[in-house]
């Protein structure tokens, strides 16, 4: 009998003590704690839950603006340009015991493509069209991120652009909305695994919601023109994809959507967002993006910015402190009401348990060496680069290299450049862990084959002075490896340029390596589609290795070989000029697609390489494409399949893609849509079936200009390879 008092005493001692701190209880469920700890706090802690400053060295030259000296104990969230795990533990040490309340405070940073195992710019992992090595790669980058002290990575960003004059376009997965919201979607997963809560998770975001890509003529910041149909059909749809992947949080962007800015776009951030799509994370501001409202011209002043972004569906203000200054005095005039605040606090607070950080509020200290650049990450890395690059010609089948070749000029401005290939985006990548083309190169072909290098030029300016050197080097070589490119901060933010075309220096040592008469592979590193009308006549080979992050020269060194074969197709369109931008696959139907109506009279109007080009160094033979039916009821599903097979002497990837188009319909469509690809592999000789299950309201439909989905009977065009099926709709 006594044992049951003493235990029935404990228990209601028990419940009694966690009763007053049910917050604190992991016990209950989420959303009860959210409830308890949101009816404990003031409103002073409830507004500096919405607010986020940074702490360290501010290294993102276009974002002015020091550090918050001062950083207030219960500071909601904070960018962390440190990635010390033990200052930031300091930090966080402070909001948990020091604050009331010992709400955990969630460290953001920008992971974008790896911490320190920098891996491929996105541009360039979208070439790729393997979503599962994605998911590795950010799975592993986010293990690197969570052992620095990170919990939230505003990445993946999943802008749709078209106009490569744009140096975000480095940034996102390319011009095609079903690309980017499949790779979005991997990136989340990746990210965030199967739990927030996993040790190794970090909340995802994705961004710039919405239409920031297109930035009137490429340039940064400035104004977009979208209409609604465009915005249902091609910039939101990456958005959706990777919401309903679970990702927690949505970052605003920068640009106004025909006049009303991102930021303060009710229709955007709570009609379609936290309504339509029911999305429960919150959604952050771009840097000082609510100030940025005044220079818009929709606020007179910080304050109005304030409280049109707060009331628009803003829930954190991402550095400019406009929430932490108005939103109290926007209450005491009740221009807000403290419940539109406490919704705001929920969504942040839901995440904060969801990521176990009022359990796990301290980074696991591990030393620097198993924190960062661990073997099987570097090689992820490695693959992930292979798989990016990209043959885009290969005349007389020069590549890969004939082992006849024993002398190879290795020549120009990227060939042993460390810093560039890390990419835009990579603040905590370190050139010295950059494997360059000439070190790959030096691996790969060791004392077989002698590599005489020259400079040739810088990659800008006008000195012509390692010309010379450059073509003897050249003369005295068997072939020439031409490595010309961009700098890392000709693309990414604030990046806009003109002109896609390469410094005129770089083609004028092309022009002057001519004279050695020799075959040239040529090399190019880059972050967007590049105006390549004067190049491509005078090579023989071009590869296209982006900006490959710390392991692209084995990558590149191994298809020179033979040893790996190129499968990367582009997942942007590379123009011949730049006065063709914009140029994209997926454009609506022209009024006169005959003659030569409505093409440039002083160009071809076709793009250079189109969006999906990639070559091999083997064939592969579409063959014996079929579909389960020629008719289908729009409740029905129809299996499209094709066989692929591997006609070449060597074995290779292929990715296969499957486009829809819809000839006539209420609306003007696309010429064709990518709807579902898959990458295979296949030795010589081998063969094999890959299929398409086409869901007709998925796949054949369309949203119209309020967001509602219309699928329309009628005849649709499947194209898949050099096959195309014809099929039809009925009621
Ligand atoms: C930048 C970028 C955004 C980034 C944020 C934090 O200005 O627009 O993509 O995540 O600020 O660095």
């Amino acid at each position: 009998m006594w044992r049951f008092l003493i235990l029935f005493c404990f228990v209601n001692i028990h419940k009694n003590i966690y009763s007053q701190l049910v917050y604190k209880d992991s016990m209950q469920p989420i959303e009860t704690r959210v409830q308890d700890l949101l009816k404990r706090m003031t409103l002073k802690e409830k507004i500096l839950q919405l607010n986020q400053y940074t702490f360290g060295e501010n290294d993102n030259p276009n974002n002015i603006g020091e550090e918050i000296k001062n950083i207030p104990a219960d500071i909601g969230s904070l960018i962390y340009l440190n990635i010390n795990p033990e200052i930031r533990n300091n930090i966080q040490r402070k909001a948990i015991e020091e604050s009331r309340l010992g709400i955990p405070i969630l460290f953001g940073f920008d992971v974008i493509h790896g911490l320190r195992t920098v891996y491929p710019i996105p541009l360039a992992q979208a070439c790729s069209f393997n979503p599962k090595l994605i998911t590795a790669a950010c799975r592993m980058a986010a293990k690197e991120a969570t052992l620095s002290g990170i919990n939230w990575t505003f990445s993946p960003m999943v802008d749709i652009a078209r106009d490569a004059r744009w140096g975000r376009i480095a940034e996102g997965y390319g011009e095609d909305p079903y690309l980017s919201g499949v790779l979005g979607a991997a990136s989340v997963k990746g990210y965030q695994s199967e739990s927030l809560s996993n040790p190794y998770s970090i909340a995802a975001c994705l961004k710039h919601f919405v239409g920031y890509g297109m930035s009137e003529g490429g340039r940064d910041y400035r104004p977009t023109d979208i209409s609604k149909q465009a915005l249902w059909e091609t910039y939101l749809p990456p958005f959706e994809m990777g919401i309903k992947s679970g990702a927690a949080t949505i970052m605003s962007s920068f640009n106004d959507i025909s006049g009303i800015p991102a930021t303060a776009n009710h229709y955007l951030l709570n009609d379609v967002l936290k309504n339509k799509w029911n999305f429960k994370g919150f959604v952050v501001s771009d840097w000082n993006a609510i100030e940025q409202l005044t220079y818009q011209g929709v606020a007179k002043d910080r304050k109005e910015a304030a409280y049109k972004a707060f009331t628009a569906g803003l829930d954190m203000d991402m550095r400019d402190n406009a929430y932490g200054e108005f939103l109290e005095e926007l209450i005491e005039g009740n221009k807000i009401s403290e419940e539109q605040i406490d919704s705001a606090v929920v969504r942040i607070l839901r995440l904060k348990f969801h990521l176990g950080l009022f359990e796990r509020p301290y980074t696991t200290i591990v030393n620097e060496a198993e924190r960062y650049l661990q073997k099987e990450d570097v090689k992820l890395a490695s693959l992930l680069a292979e798989e990016s690059m990209v043959l885009l010609k290969n005349q007389n089948k020069l590549l890969p290299l004939s082992p006849s070749v024993q002398n190879i000029a290795v020549i120009g401005p990227l060939a042993k450049n460390k810093t560039d290939l890390l990419g835009s985006w990579a603040f905590r990548g370190n050139p010295k862990d950059v494997e360059t083309i000439y070190e790959g190169l030096e691996k790969e072909f060791g004392n077989k084959i002698r590599l005489n290098y020259a400079l040739g030029c810088k990659k800008e300016g006008n000195d012509i002075s390692g010309f010379e050197e450059a073509l003897k080097v050249a003369k005295t070589s068997d072939l020439i490896i031409l490595c010309l490119g961009e700098d890392k901060s000709w693309s990414g933010e604030n990046a806009s340029r003109s002109t896609i075309a390469l410094p005129r220096i770089q083609e004028e040592l092309l022009t002057h390596l001519k004279k050695a008469e020799k075959p040239i592979v040529l090399i190019l590193s880059n972050g967007r589609p590049l105006e390549l009308a004067r190049i491509e006549p005078h090579v023989d080979a071009i590869v296209e290795i982006w900006q490959p992050g710390i392991a692209g020269g084995s990558a590149l060194a191994g298809i020179l070989s033979g040893r790996l074969s190129p499968s990367g197709k582009l997942s942007v369109t590379f123009p011949r000029t730049t006065g063709q931008i914009p140029i994209y696959y997926n454009m609506r139907q022209t009024a006169r697609p005959y003659g030569n109506m409505g093409n440039y009279q002083d160009i071809q109007t076709t793009p250079l390489y189109p969006f999906g080009y990639g070559l091999s160094y083997t064939n592969f033979t579409y063959t014996n494409a079929r579909i389960s039916s020629n008719k289908v009821r729009k409740d029905e599903k129809l299996t499209a399949e094709v066989t692929i097979i591997n006609t070449g002497k060597s074995s290779g990837k292929e990715t296969v893609l499957w486009y829809i188009a819809d000839p006539v319909c209420s609306i003007s469509r696309p010429i064709k849509e990518l709807k579902h690809f898959e990458k295979c592999y296949l030795l010589p000789g081998e063969s094999c079936v890959l299929r398409f299950e086409i869901n007709p309201y998925k796949d054949l439909s369309y949203v119209n200009s309020s967001g509602v989905r219309f699928l329309e009977s009628g005849k649709f065009i499947l194209y898949v390879g050099t096959e195309k099926l014809i099929f039809e709709v009925v009621e």
